[in-house]
């Protein structure tokens, strides 16, 4: 192999390598329909824009529940928002470190939920800080994504 083959090998290299590279560094985007008149949502995406998630905004309170339904929220583990990145669901008040869990392991489900609005969860006000679960959902049943206090795991 000459020195120009080789430069053109590494360059074939780093186009194939170039996907799950943009994957691990940068953020899909997250697409987020809420009713335009919640603090608690715009709070929430507020919390993703300044972690440097590319956030899109639809600003439609009816199109919120038949999203919800569409992507086969259950009823039990609905909150305010819903969100989609990657194919996933992402309802409620959900940590960003839970989202980038997801986005790392790729489970076979439908997404993830916050159930209700838990105080002190990302986007939601409340000087006590309550403890709640993320869950994974999906056909296959529930699964815990974690325990978490603010955004951190406890
Ligand atoms: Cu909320
Ligand atoms: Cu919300």
């Amino acid at each position: 192999m000459n020195r120009r083959q080789m430069l053109r090998w590494t360059g074939a290299a780093a186009l194939v390598a170039l996907p799950g590279r943009v994957l691990a560094q940068g953020s899909p985007e997250i697409a987020v329909t809420k009713d335009p008149n919640c603090g608690c949502c715009n709070g929430w995406v507020a919390y993703l824009r300044r972690a440097g998630f590319p956030v899109s905004v639809i600003n439609d309170a009816d199109a919120v529940q038949a999203l919800k339904s569409n992507l086969g929220v259950p009823d039990d583990l609905a909150a305010c928002h819903t969100a989609i990145v990657a194919g996933y669901a992402v309802e409620g008040h959900v940590p960003i470190p839970a989202i980038k869990r997801l986005l790392a392991e790729r489970p076979v489900a439908r997404g993830v939920a916050v159930a209700g609005m838990p105080s002190g969860s990302p986007g939601m006000p409340g000087e006590v800080h309550e403890v709640y679960e993320v869950t994974l959902f999906g056909d296959g049943g529930r699964l815990s994504w974690g325990r978490y206090k603010g955004d951190k795991l406890v």
